[in-house]
């Protein structure tokens, strides 16, 4: 701790450091230089020079902040330095899933579950039994820094599920190969999927997988490009530019005194997703086309018109939405109105099963509540819980009847007719808008929190002229 605490005091940290590393590797056996590959395991527990360091706990990210300033401004920024903070999260575990666990059996592990993930730190140190907001202090809230960069393994044949395997120490491990040394470490699982996949796989206490965005991923295109989530989320712009992850470049780490060389790719660790304020612009893009063949013509009063819009989720390398399936919701609108006058967008009535192409169907009272129009298109996953009612607790469900999401690298096509009304005439503007919904109205309702705000996300427009009526022939 002594060394965390002269750390804090400027110049002399880089010396510290420094001497550190001379005692570190003077006294003790000299570090292992990598995590053994490909099995992603701990080295074994006894005789470890994490045991050995004088540091066996895990730092707070505030003592980063002293080197690494630029890292941990983005990271303050991410929803994974909010993951325990968040209220969305506080309602249901501390208003639901706790309350729940004394009396349901089965919940206490899930309960224990949610702190695995959402508060890594707070769940090694309590072994997962928070009863109080206050047990969790501010500095093992969320997924610290450390937390991620003292992972070394996890448990068992696949990631998922928080099966993490972190010792705590001076050792952080990261991605560069070149220097290894007391303080950082080459590890390749920080680089892959499968590191992220420790907490963004969940199968739940049903064995249903509620979250399976490694999943999506290693079944798309991305997975067999050798694309990791690493290159989209840590990378400047959330996305692949041309194909291609545009990264940050610089130093690593800003310090007085000692050495951080220049480095031509950095990780930006912002985070972006679709639901934190980090969202991502242009992710997903939409494209609207009047479809001439089935029409024959341009727009005229009194015929009727066929509009194709195009969802693009090829940027995005799993489902969208994806995360947890119960909650996430994207939706799509089209408005037609010439003048001050709108066109009603008609209703979807053909239908597949139990839902319509819209993707609506029953229990929609329940899990939409009032609002949805009927003419919206909607992606998301339908979740059922024992009793065969729909569900909005990823605790409960059994499994997921209706799945209409979309795929890593997917182009959706949307087809919209309606009649354009006799006394139309000017322009005709269509206007298409997606939108990002973290979750429906009645969950919030439930949980007593504000009703979550839809993000638009993508839109298209397209103005066109009505063609005038041609005079009947004599
Ligand atoms: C959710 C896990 C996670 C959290 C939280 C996190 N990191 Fe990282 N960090 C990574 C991963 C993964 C990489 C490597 C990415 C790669 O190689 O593809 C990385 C890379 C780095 C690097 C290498 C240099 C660079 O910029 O790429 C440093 C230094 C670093 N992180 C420091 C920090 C600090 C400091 C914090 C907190 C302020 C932090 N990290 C929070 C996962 C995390
Ligand atoms: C005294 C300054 C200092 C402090 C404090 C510090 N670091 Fe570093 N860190 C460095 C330097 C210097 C490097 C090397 C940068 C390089 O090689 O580009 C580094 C590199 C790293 C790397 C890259 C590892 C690799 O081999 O790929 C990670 C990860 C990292 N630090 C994490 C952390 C975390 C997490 C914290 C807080 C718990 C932290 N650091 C605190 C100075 C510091
Ligand atoms: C220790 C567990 C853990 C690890 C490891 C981890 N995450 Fe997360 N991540 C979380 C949690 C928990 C949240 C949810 C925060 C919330 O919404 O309350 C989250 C949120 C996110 C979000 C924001 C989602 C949104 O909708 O805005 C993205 C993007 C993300 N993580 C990507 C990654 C990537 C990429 C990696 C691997 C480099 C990774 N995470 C590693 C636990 C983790
Ligand atoms: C090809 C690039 C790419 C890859 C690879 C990728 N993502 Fe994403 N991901 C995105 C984009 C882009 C979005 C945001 C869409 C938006 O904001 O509209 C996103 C969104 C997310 C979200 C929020 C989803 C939601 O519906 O709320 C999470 C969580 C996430 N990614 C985690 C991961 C994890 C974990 C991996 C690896 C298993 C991964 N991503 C791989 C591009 C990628
Ligand atoms: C395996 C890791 C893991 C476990 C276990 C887990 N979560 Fe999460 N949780 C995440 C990740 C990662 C996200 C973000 C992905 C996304 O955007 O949907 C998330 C998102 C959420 C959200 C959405 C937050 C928002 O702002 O919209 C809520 C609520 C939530 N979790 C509650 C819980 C509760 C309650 C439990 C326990 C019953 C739990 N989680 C268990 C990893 C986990």
């Amino acid at each position: 701790m002594s060394f965390l605490f002269l750390c804090r005091k400027g110049i002399i940290h880089a010396l510290l450091a420094a001497l550190a590393g001379l005692f570190i590797s003077g006294c003790m056996p000299r570090p292992p230089v990598r995590v053994p590959e490909p099995a992603f395991t701990a080295p074994a527990e006894s005789g470890t020079p994490e045991k050995a360091a004088r540091s066996d706990e895990y730092w707070p990210s505030s003592v980063c902040l002293d080197c690494h300033d630029k890292i941990y401004r983005q990271h303050s920024e991410s929803m994974h330095a909010k993951s325990f903070e968040n209220p969305v999260f506080q309602a249901q575990y501390f208003n639901e899933v706790l309350p729940r666990s004394m009396k349901v059996e089965g919940l206490s592990g899930e309960a224990r579950g949610c702190i695995a993930c959402h508060a890594p730190v707070a769940y090694m140190k309590t072994k997962g039994y928070i009863f109080s907001r206050r047990q969790v202090k501010p500095e093992s809230s969320g997924v610290t820094c450390d937390f991620c960069h003292t992972i070394r393994g996890y448990k068992g044949p696949r990631p998922g599920n928080a099966n993490y395997i972190s010792i705590p120490g001076t050792q952080k491990l990261g991605p560069f190969k070149s220097e290894t040394n007391w303080h950082h470490v080459y590890s390749e699982l920080q680089t892959k999927s499968e590191f992220c996949a420790i907490c963004h796989e969940r199968a739940n206490r049903n064995g249903l997988e509620i979250m399976s965005t490694f999943t999506e991923w290693r079944n798309s295109i991305y997975a067999a490009k050798g694309v990791q989530c690493q290159d989209c989320h840590m990378n400047v712009r959330g996305f692949l530019t041309a194909g291609k992850p545009v990264y940050e470049s610089g130093k690593a780490a800003r310090m007085r005194l000692g050495y951080s060389p220049y480095r031509k790719r950095l990780y930006t660790h912002r985070f972006p997703g679709a639901h934190s304020r980090t969202q991502v612009e242009g992710a997903l893009t939409l494209d609207m086309k009047l479809d001439m063949k089935t029409q024959g013509h341009a727009p005229r009063p009194g015929s009727e018109i066929t509009v194709n819009i195009y969802v693009d989720n090829s940027k995005t390398g799993h489902r969208m939405p994806s995360g947890s399936a119960e909650l996430r919701l994207l939706y799509l609108d089209l408005s037609a109105a010439y003048g001050d006058r709108s066109i009603p967008v008609p209703a979807v009535t053909r239908t597949t099963g139990m839902y319509d192409v819209s993707g609506k169907g029953r229990f929609d009272a329940y899990i939409l509540g009032s609002g949805f129009p009927d003419g919206r298109r909607i992606y998301r996953a339908v979740c059922i819980d024992k009793r065969g009612r729909q569900t909005l607790s990823s605790y409960d469900a059994v499994r997921i009847e209706f799945d209409n999401r979309l795929n890593a690298a997917e182009i959706r096509k949307e087809t919209y007719r309606f009649r354009i009304p006799e006394d139309a005439a000017g322009i005709l503007s269509l206007r298409a808008k997606l939108y990002y919904l973290s979750y429906p109205a009645p969950f919030a309702a439930r949980l007593g929190l504000p009703a979550a705000e839809p993000v638009e996300i993508a839109s298209a427009t397209k103005d066109i002229v009505i063609e005038e009526q041609k005079p009947a022939l004599p």
